[in-house]
């Protein structure tokens, strides 16, 4: 058996958010519950944000109440405050996270907040959750580049991964958001951000714009990353990185670490079915 690496799913979420028609709860409830039976330890599915900013998410608490929990399986889901995150206790999510950018004008894009402001932000956050006992996770986004301010330095990204490591987060993802990064530039990224936080608390969040995103994967697989976010079907995109693709695709990603020889546990039947659930609902 070859050594595991993990897909972390954000389809749900990530894949979802994005999409123009407001998709029935229904909907995203079976796209999760397929998802349940494909072997994922952890699925990203709703986001505790402001309605008015991202309409698609405002379902989050009607989706985590409607999903069938798989035993073993995390559900999870973002949390960029306070109210986001009282929100998403009371819906019973089993991880939260708090999301970041390594540039300062995604951030006041994507959460209206400049880099410190949010870090401040989600302090209380962090604090909240390890009270009651929720494990948080980070992301920081454009770790390569970022669609308002061009080329983002790699110790940039690292002060922002270590401001999230010391609030707790257990793991930090690291998002190449409009997709344009290629493998060297991922590797001197990650150059910097292994210097203060080790691999294996990290993970790669790569859409797939400029088609390197296996590529991507593969760079961050030899600088020591076993975690992978992807999204079934190649869903998604942000709605605050203009011209951002979807994620990579689950089944690319699950197909490129078998080729590999990395073992992911995934049912590769179930998850054809989740993928095809996932085209269909983008088509509407
Ligand atoms: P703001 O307008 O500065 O917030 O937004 P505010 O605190 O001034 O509140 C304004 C209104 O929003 C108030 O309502 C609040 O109650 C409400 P009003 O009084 O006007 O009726 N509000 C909320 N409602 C529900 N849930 C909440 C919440 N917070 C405030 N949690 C805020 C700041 C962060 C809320 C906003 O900017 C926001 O929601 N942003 C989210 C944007 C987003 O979700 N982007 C996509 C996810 S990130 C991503 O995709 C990247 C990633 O995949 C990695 C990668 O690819 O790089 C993770
Ligand atoms: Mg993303």
């Amino acid at each position: 058996m070859g050594e595991f690496v993990e897909i972390f799913e954000v389809g749900p979420r990530d894949g979802l958010q994005n999409e123009a028609r407001l998709i029935p709860a229904a909907e995203k409830i079976a796209l999760v519950d397929c998802l349940s039976r494909a072997g994922f330890r952890r699925i990203e599915c709703a986001s505790f944000v402001s309605p008015k900013w991202v309409p698609q998410m405002a379902t989050s608490g009607e989706v985590m109440a409607g999903i069938t929990r798989a035993p073993g399986v995390s559900y999870a889901a973002l949390t960029p405050n306070m109210k986001g995150f009282e929100a998403a206790l009371a819906a019973r999510v089993d991880e939260v996270a708090i999301f970041g950018s390594a540039s300062e004008g995604f951030s006041r894009a994507n959460i209206n907040a400049s880099i410190a402001e949010s870090l401040e932000r989600f302090r209380p956050v962090a604090e909240a959750a390890h009270a009651a006992g929720v494990p948080v996770r980070g992301y920081v986004s454009c770790v390569v580049e970022c669609p308002y301010d061009g080329a983002v330095a790699p110790e940039q990204v690292a002060r922002v991964v270590r401001a999230l490591h010391h609030m707790g987060c257990y793991e930090i993802s690291l998002g190449d958001t409009i997709g344009r990064a290629v493998p060297e530039a991922i590797t001197a990224m990650l150059g910097a951000v292994t210097e203060v936080v080790p691999a294996r608390q990290l993970a790669g969040h790569f859409h797939d714009t400029g088609g390197r995103a296996l590529d991507n994967v593969e760079a961050a697989l030899a600088m020591g990353l076993r975690v992978f976010d992807a999204a079934v079907g190649g869903l998604g995109g942000c709605p605050y990185a203009p011209g951002a693709a979807g994620n990579v695709a689950t089944e690319a990603v699950a197909d490129r670490l078998a080729a590999l020889g990395y073992e992911t546990g995934l049912d590769r039947a179930v998850l054809d079915e989740a993928a095809a659930m996932a085209r269909k609902m983008r088509m509407g």
